[in-house]
């Protein structure tokens, strides 16, 4: 049987989720609270882990030791790098990297730690199949796109910036856990996915978009979790 962890970096990427869930237990770990429950019918634990690639990697190695999850998944907003990706539109993860590494002096390429053997984390085909599909469903007058999630512990909001992500990363949309919890997920082999309802454009233009639009993009990709769980 499934057990779905479901982490979001912000109360907001997570409520609609919680409110629609039945909690049945709720526990405190590293400053996150854990509401395990079901979701639709589905067993999940949904859980704000806070902002940041750290916050994101000690959270998914709770949800593995504490409550036994076989598959995690990561909801929230991020900027866009592709220009066919507006504000609201979803970017479903096929992988993720860490864009803030860099250790080529010791010959990795750029978003490869050293001794890790892997550079992309590679998400779950059925369930990247799954999301799309429930995408479709749920928030049909949005595009969907499966692409690179890159992640750092940076905000981008400026031109050159998001050009080099793209350049250097080829990166689909930038936030600040999925390749976290991808990097999670791999050590402790469970299955992944990101997925990421646009609030800007990762440019000069992010602090004000930003601001206007990250609720309203939250909402979408939640109400898509909402709907995938059902599926798993
Ligand atoms: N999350 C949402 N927008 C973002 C951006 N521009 N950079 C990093 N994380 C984000």
């Amino acid at each position: 049987m499934a057990k779905i962890g479901i982490i979001g970096a912000m109360e907001l990427e997570v409520d609609a989720l919680k409110a629609a869930m039945e909690v049945k237990n709720t526990v405190t770990r590293a400053g996150m609270e854990f509401k395990e429950g079901t979701l639709n019918g589905a067993d999940v634990v949904v859980v704000r882990s806070g902002i940041g690639k750290v916050n994101a990697a000690l959270c998914v190695q709770i949800l593995v030791d504490l409550f036994q999850i076989t598959h995690v998944i990561n909801t929230g907003v991020a900027g866009s790098l592709n220009a066919d990706l507006d504000i609201g539109d979803i970017l479903i993860s096929k992988d993720a990297i860490h864009h803030d590494v860099d250790a080529t002096v010791f010959g990795y390429p750029l978003g490869e730690l050293p001794q890790m053997g892997i550079r992309e984390f590679i998400a779950d085909e059925k369930l990247v199949n799954l999301a799309v599909e429930s995408c479709k469903k749920v928030n049909p007058d949005l595009t969907v796109r499966t692409g690179r999630v890159v992640s750092g512990d940076q905000f981008i909001s400026s031109d050159d910036v998001k050009k080099r992500l793209i350049e250097v990363f080829h990166g689909d949309c930038a936030e600040m856990e999925g390749a976290s919890i991808a990097h999670g997920a791999y050590l402790n082999k469970i299955p992944f996915i990101v997925i990421r309802a646009i609030s800007d454009k990762a440019d000069g233009s992010a602090e004000m978009d930003y601001t206007a639009f990250e609720h309203e993009a939250a909402k979408h990709s939640a109400r898509l979790v909402e709907d995938l769980v059902q599926k798993i």
